[in-house]
């Protein structure tokens, strides 16, 4: 039995043969870490983005804070193309990835090792019986609970209406975290270090706007 229900879409591979997903991941393995890698890390901060998608926030970030360490975890062949050529091409060393579900590293990683984890336009999983596909959950929070430092947050943000409640319902459904929103306003400004990507720009195309939630 799998150990995590997955969160992202089968068959992710669609318009690539199995030569051309081989090739990619000959190529991307330069880049592949495992928790081995992250648990030697040591005096840097580390940040995980989970799902990132073609790399648009982390390669953004990791050109930001030249110290940190940035681990993008993402399955989908095309998007790891994408986020190891940017790296490469940028000179990036602090840029990393992990080829499989993310909680699959999470778990095996140090407790309190990770300063941040990002989680950016989740897949929604809009039909009730696909619900419990949706990475933000109970289980999820208390995973990065435990593998974040004291004063370590979780930055989420979504486009999709009943994401948005189902997100919020289980923040306020937990004791791990405190939601850092004092107003509404809060909800729908962009943080500082914020880049707008691909889904969100179809997002707002589409006429969906975002909410940005922190929690620490
Ligand atoms: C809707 S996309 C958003 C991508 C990116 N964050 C952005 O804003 O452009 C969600 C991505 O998360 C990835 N994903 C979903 N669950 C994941 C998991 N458990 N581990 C790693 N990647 C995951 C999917 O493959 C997909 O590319």
């Amino acid at each position: 039995m799998k150990e995590f229900l997955p969160s992202f879409v089968f068959n992710r591979s669609r318009g690539l043969n199995k030569q051309k997903v081989e090739d990619i991941n000959l190529k991307v393995n330069e880049l592949i870490v495992d928790a081995n890698y992250v648990n030697l890390v040591k005096d840097r901060e580390i940040v995980l983005e989970l799902g990132s998608g073609y790399g648009d926030t982390i390669i953004h970030l990791a050109k930001l804070y030249p110290q940190k360490l940035f681990i993008a975890c993402e399955v989908y062949p095309k998007a790891l193309m994408s986020i190891y050529q940017r790296a490469t091409d940028e000179n990036l060393t602090n840029v990393k990835l992990f080829n499989q579900d993310a909680r699959l590293l999470l778990k095996d990683l140090k407790d309190t090792s990770l300063s941040l984890i990002l989680v950016l336009f989740p897949d929604p999983w809009p039909k009730a019986r696909h619900f419990k596909r949706r990475i933000i959950k109970h289980e999820t929070l208390a995973l990065f609970k435990q593998k974040l430092k004291n004063n370590g947050e979780v930055f989420i943000a979504t486009d999709h209406e009943s994401y948005k409640e189902w997100i919020a319902n289980v923040i306020l459904n937990q004791d791990f975290f405190t939601w850092q929103a004092d107003c509404e306003a809060d909800f729908t400004k962009e943080p500082d270090w914020w880049v707008q990507t691909k889904f969100q720009s179809k997002a707002i195309n589409e006429g969906r706007s975002t909410a940005y939630i922190k929690l620490k």
